[in-house]
């Protein structure tokens, strides 16, 4: 056996034991399906581009149809981008166990097109919209004008969470009840660099879970994972199905 099979094998045995699971991702996940991550690898979209410009309040504000076609074009790669063995394995976790919980950063809905069903989406959807004004909330508009307009004539912006802004409660708490009553907990393909969900990892621990890194790179949340894989998740956890 290799060593990745030796530590799939070890955390696979965990894992046939433990009664309630729980994974957070990041954009790690998504980089074999091609999406570009934020920090890590030559394409990462804040070495290229300037979250104050796109990623704010204060940018829309300023200039919405350069934060929109921004967005447009990362629905549009997420569009054509199909989800990876990482996002299948995760799917079939779901699939055997009632009360498996996937929570995930990332916001362009490749788990869910893998078949993950009540994903907890932290950091919102880019297929989804929702309006400035008005409680309407849309898919996205693929080929409106930019920037799209709710029915009510407003502006619709991309559901996602901004840098400034709250996470969305409902998802929180569930992210919260998740990590805190898991036994087991998975996190694969983020930096942990981004409170408060690479706080979820502390949560997990403090509830006494066995923790379990995949990620090619070490993180802060290293340090307190039971096991850490130094692997793509793409590759390893295909083996825990
Ligand atoms: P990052 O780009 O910060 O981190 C990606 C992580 O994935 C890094 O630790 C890489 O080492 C790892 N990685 C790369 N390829 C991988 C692979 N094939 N398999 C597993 N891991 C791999 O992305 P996030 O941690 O998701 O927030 O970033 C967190 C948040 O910061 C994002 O949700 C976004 C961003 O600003 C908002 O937009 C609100």
């Amino acid at each position: 056996m290799d060593g990745l099979s030796d530590a799939a094998a070890e955390v696979r045995e965990r894992l046939q034991r433990a009664a309630r699971v729980a994974v957070l991702t990041g954009a790690g996940v998504s980089a074999e399906s091609g999406l570009a991550t934020f920090r890590s690898g030559p394409d990462a979209l804040w070495r290229r581009h300037r979250p104050e410009d796109l990623a704010t309040p204060e940018a829309f504000a300023r200039d919405p149809e350069l934060v929109w076609s921004w967005y447009r074009h990362r629905l549009q790669r997420a569009a054509a981008a199909a989800p990876n063995a990482g996002h299948f394995a995760l799917a079939t976790l779901q699939s055997t166990r009632p009360t498996f919980r996937l929570i995930t950063q990332n916001v362009d809905g490749l788990h869910e097109r893998a078949g993950s069903r009540s994903v907890i989406e932290l950091h919102g959807n880019i297929w989804r919209s929702r309006c400035t004004v008005c409680p309407r909330s849309v898919p996205t508009p693929l080929d409106d004008a930019l920037p799209p307009r709710c029915a009510c004539g407003a502006l619709l912006r991309p559901d996602v969470v901004w840098f400034g802004e709250a996470l969305p409660a409902r998802a929180m708490q569930r992210a919260l009840d998740a990590a805190g009553s898991a036994d087991f907990f998975i996190v694969a393909g983020t930096s942990a660099l981004v409170y408060p969900a690479a706080g979820l990892v502390g949560v997990a621990r403090a509830g006494g879970a066995f923790i379990v890194e995949v990620n090619p790179e070490e993180t802060p949340a290293t340090v307190a994972c039971d096991v850490s894989v130094r692997a793509k998740s793409g590759e390893f956890l295909p083996l825990l199905c």
